[in-house]
């Protein structure tokens, strides 16, 4: 396939990176200094395009930058390319970061909002798992224990070629049961597990424990390691499957 992805940080980088590993044809653009670009690029193995050039002739398009920055996207990226192209994206709302968006402060589901802003129906896939799951978690098909990852939407394949099983979540209104705050949210399931923290989700419950989950970890004098934080997300659910 042919793949174009926006935003070369933690998550876009390490996806690009995988797929063109995988064997599909992938072209990156980033915010930046162009030459830091071009050695992100490098590093990555992929190719650099500009902004004007990354959604075109493409099979999928993957969205990998933060909350705050996709309404400054021009939607035409979006809206003058092939209802065939598959948008893909990754993004987490935390208002710490994002700052306060008072439609999604008020529950709008962020996969929702984001399709509004950048003008058409997306994929919200990749967002449920940390970037250190994503780079070093992933595992052959049918492995044991295999990670499972979140999609709302239909486009399964990129996600196996990662290196983690699927799980559809259902319809995009459904897809607040894979955001931070629930306990499908970077907890490192399997299929069966994940699938049943998608239903043990509570949307009411979602933005409180976002927020306080960041302050606790916040908190801590020194910077916790990744499984602590996989650990502590599933700490805050009893019934979290890995819990139980
Ligand atoms: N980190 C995680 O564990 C994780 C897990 C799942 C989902 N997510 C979500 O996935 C998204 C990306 O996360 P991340 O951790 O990869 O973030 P990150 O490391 O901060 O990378 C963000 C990337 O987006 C680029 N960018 C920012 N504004 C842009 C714009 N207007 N146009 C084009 N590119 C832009 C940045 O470029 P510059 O570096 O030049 O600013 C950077 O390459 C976020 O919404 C995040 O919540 C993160």
């Amino acid at each position: 396939m042919k793949i174009g992805v926006i935003g070369t940080g933690a998550i876009g980088g390490t996806i690009a990176k995988k797929l063109v590993q995988a064997g599909h044809e992938v072209k990156v653009f980033s915010a930046g200094e162009p030459h830091l670009l071009e050695k992100r690029a490098a590093e990555l193995g992929v190719n650099l395009t500009t902004i004007d050039d990354i959604t075109k002739n493409i099979d999928v398009v993957i969205l990998s930058v933060p909350t705050i920055a996709i309404p400054q996207l021009d939607k035409k990226l979006f809206t003058d390319i092939s209802e065939k192209v598959i948008v893909v994206d990754t993004s987490n709302y935390y208002p710490f970061r994002d700052s306060e968006i008072e439609e999604l402060k008020n529950g709008k589901v962020e996969s929702v909002w984001v399709s509004e802003q950048i003008g058409r129906p997306i994929i919200k896939a990749f967002n449920n798992l940390l970037a250190e799951s994503l780079v070093n978690g992933g595992k052959e098909m049918g492995a044991d224990g295999r990670i499972a990852m979140a999609i709302s939407g239909d486009d399964e394949s990129s996600i196996n070629d990662a290196g983690f099983d699927a799980v559809d979540a259902g319809t995009l209104s459904e897809s607040w049961r894979h955001q931070p705050g629930t306990p499908a949210y970077c907890t490192e399931l399997n299929v069966a597990e994940l699938k049943q923290a998608l239903k043990a989700g509570v949307k009411e419950e979602a933005a409180y424990l976002r927020d306080l989950a960041i302050t606790k970890l916040m908190e801590r004098t020194s910077p916790p390691a990744h499984q602590d934080i996989v650990d502590f997300n599933r700490s805050l659910f009893p019934k979290n499957p890995k819990i139980a």
